[in-house]
């Protein structure tokens, strides 16, 4: 499925770059953030996506959707098949939101949140129509260029939803990745958990500073695990004996006082001073909107260069680059609004407004009875 009209709740640093991923692919958006100055700030965002999907795409880009800004979230998500909530990350105020999109949006819309952590059985207890339609799309900063989305559905999201939304988010460029069981902050945010935990104690301790720190990745491990995950380095590091041969050299550490993953250093005024200031002298000479070019181009030259590896065929973020990028101008190229539904979408649509996710989907299912996430196998 394919989405026909979007709708963005919240337009902060998330909100924003999903705006922008979802309009430079021609769909409209409406979006409500009661913050005075959000069209200002998703204006700048745009700003900057656009100019690195020109260096993605310099023969020209797709017509865009038309973004319109909602004084409230019944406005917002009346007419869209596809809302994401990017709220500030507190509970409180996801079921406030959720309630209220739950309470508006068409029934066979899907609902994505951006939450970084929050578990979606946790939020879905706010949705009293339809909560089988919510998943967590958790996305990566900068949301229109980075492709990951992670899907995690709670215990009444229905696998047909989780089903959907992956379609949709493939449909806008991403690579969605679904989350087998529901724990808190998913895999991406553990992992990113993790070291930044231990980054806090390395500096707290005197060990290096904020820049040190930094550059012992991006000179490192940060290029090699933009092109290999952590397992597919491993087994490469094991020699001609491969992942056997790394976990036998290396499995023993994992005994040693090598982390202090266990403990979280004591997050006070002076932790934060001592990182602030360093992270002031390492970067201060640039604002952020120059340090978010800075990123964007980089990332955008990191993709295309992955692009053009294994016989131009692409590896990793380059082989979807390749298709994302051939998706784009074939939109460009049509320069009309793209025909943007699908079967599945179109039939949704017929069937529209009233009918929930189950029984718009139950026919691509084949009937079968809709089964909790919750309950699937791991
Ligand atoms: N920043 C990241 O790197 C990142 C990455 C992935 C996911 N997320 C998740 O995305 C979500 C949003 O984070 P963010 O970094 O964009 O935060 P943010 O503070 O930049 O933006 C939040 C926006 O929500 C708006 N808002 C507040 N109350 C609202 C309401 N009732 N209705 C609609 N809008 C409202 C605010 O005005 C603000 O513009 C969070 O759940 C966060 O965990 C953040």
């Amino acid at each position: 499925m394919t989405i026909a009209k979007a709708a963005a709740i919240g337009g902060g640093v998330i909100g924003a770059g999903w705006v922008a991923r979802l309009l430079l692919n021609g769909i409209d958006v409406a979006i409500y953030d009661p913050d005075p100055e959000a069209s200002r700030k998703v204006g700048e965002v745009m700003k900057g996506a656009r100019r690195a999907y020109k260096k993605m795409l310099p023969e020209g880009l797709p017509k865009e959707g038309k973004l319109t800004f909602a004084k409230t979230i019944a406005e917002a998500v009346k007419d869209a098949d596809f809302i994401q909530e990017s709220v500030p990350e507190r509970l409180d105020l996801k079921h406030k939101v959720l309630a209220e999109i739950d309470t508006h949006a068409p029934a066979n819309s899907i609902v994505g949140s951006s939450t970084s952590g929050i578990k979606p059985t946790d939020m879905q207890v706010a949705m009293k129509k339809h909560p089988e339609r919510l998943v967590v799309g958790h996305p990566f900063n900068p949301v229109y260029l980075l492709p990951l989305v992670e899907i995690v559905g709670g215990e009444q999201t229905f696998p047909e939803a989780i089903e959907v939304a992956k379609e949709i988010y493939a449909s806008i460029g991403m690579k969605p990745v679904v989350i087998r069981k529901e724990i808190e902050a998913f895999v991406g945010d553990r992992l990113l958990e993790a070291a930044w935990r231990e980054a806090l104690w390395l500096v707290k301790d005197g060990i290096c500073t904020v820049e040190e720190l930094d550059d012992i990745m991006r000179y490192s491990f940060g290029i090699r695990w933009a092109q290999m995950g952590m397992f597919q380095v491993y087994r490469v590091a094991g020699g001609e004996a491969g992942m056997r041969h790394f976990m036998a050299q290396f499995g023993p550490c994992l005994k040693w006082p090598w982390t202090k993953l266990m403990d979280v250093p004591e997050f006070n005024d002076e932790l934060v001073d001592l990182i602030a200031m360093q992270s002031d002298e390492q970067s201060d000479k640039w604002s952020i909107r120059e340090l978010e070019k800075i990123r964007d181009d980089n990332l955008v030259a990191i993709m295309e260069a992955l692009s053009r590896q294994n016989k131009g065929k692409g590896w990793g973020a380059g082989e979807l680059y390749n298709d994302y990028t051939k998706q784009l101008s074939k939109l460009a190229s049509k320069k009309a609004k793209p025909a943007l539904k699908s079967k599945a979408a179109k039939s949704a649509t017929k069937a529209k407004a009233e009918k929930p996710v189950k029984k718009v989907t139950a026919k691509k299912s084949a009937a079968k009875p809709a089964k909790k996430a919750g309950k699937k196998k791991g």
